[in-house]
């Protein structure tokens, strides 16, 4: 079998098309263009391609868009001053801190600072306990670009056997509750897990976050699974590369995710309809 090859980009214009025509809409009732704004500190290059990709997504879509480009050195104090100034400010919508942040800084204080109903990101307590309990506010990108890769795929996740591959903050805890919310039966596998290969071998679906080149198999898939692979690695060659071994596990998987072009752009498009939506409650 070789696998439908899931077009994440495709799927990602299509709901920034619908994100645009929600704008229009707000302006020919008079009402503002959501307004996103995005803070880097310091100079990780992959950080500086995220955003500049975020910023990009939100011209073409019609937001306005702040960013704020802070030296690596900027102390902590400084930038909760600066989310204390856009929690008060009402022509911004949402607040996104690129992460990961400089080491003296905590991340956590950070995320915190932010007000839960500008938290397009999804990352504070308030909105991930919101999660957990079943009545999602802001919810986390790229879990659910993911579940809405696969409701776009016409996945049918209930009942289902889901592991996810990794349990960070960003990724493979919220996916976990995300494929909760949706019924399926969900494993998550971190690295203390015993046998990896036996867990991955029997999902339906499979979920990939960990941040290494090819560190699932492509032996390990189950035939007929779908695989949605979450990393962006760069190789010391220049390319990209997911954290699935590609080329074996789409000879066996019925779905996967490319990299480039499959989850990557789901995040940014699910990013903008969360600042559509802050911004929808902020109307009222
Ligand atoms: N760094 C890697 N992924 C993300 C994300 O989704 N949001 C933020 N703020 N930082 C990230």
């Amino acid at each position: 079998m070789t696998a439908q090859i899931i077009d994440g980009k495709q799927i990602s214009q299509q709901r920034l098309a619908v994100v645009a025509k929600a704008v229009t809409g707000r302006q020919a009732q008079g009402l503002r263009a959501p307004c996103l704004a995005v803070v880097l500190v310091g100079h990780d290059p992959a950080s500086a391609v995220y955003v500049r990709n975020k910023k990009l997504a939100c011209e073409k879509v019609g937001f306005d868009s702040r960013s704020y480009e802070l030296p690596e050195s900027t102390p902590e104090a400084e930038l909760l001053a600066l989310i204390d100034e856009m929690n008060a400010d009402n022509s911004v919508d949402g607040i996104l801190v690129q992460l990961p942040l400089p080491e003296h800084i905590d991340s956590q204080h950070v995320l915190e600072r932010i007000v839960p109903h500008k938290d397009v990101d999804g990352f504070h307590p308030y909105n991930v306990g919101r999660l957990a309990v079943k009545m999602p506010l802001m919810r986390p990108c790229t879990p659910k670009g993911v579940m809405t890769l696969l409701a776009s795929c016409g996945v049918d996740v209930v009942g289902k056997k889901a592991v996810v591959v990794g349990a960070s903050n960003i990724v493979g805890r919220p996916q976990a509750l995300e494929l909760l919310l949706a019924r399926a039966t969900v494993t998550i596998c971190h690295s203390a897990t015993q046998n990896l290969a036996a867990e991955v071998a029997a999902a339906d679906i499979v979920v990939v976050g960990v941040g290494i080149p090819n560190f699932v198999k492509g032996e390990w898939i189950k035939p007929g699974a779908v695989v949605i692979d979450v990393g962006i690695n760069r190789l010391p060659n220049g390319k990209l590369c997911g954290d699935v071994e590609f080329d074996v596990a789409k000879e066996r998987a019925a779905m996967i995710t490319p990299v480039p072009g499959g989850v990557g752009p789901m995040t940014i498009a699910t990013l903008l309809e969360n600042t559509l939506a802050a911004a929808q409650m902020h109307d009222q």
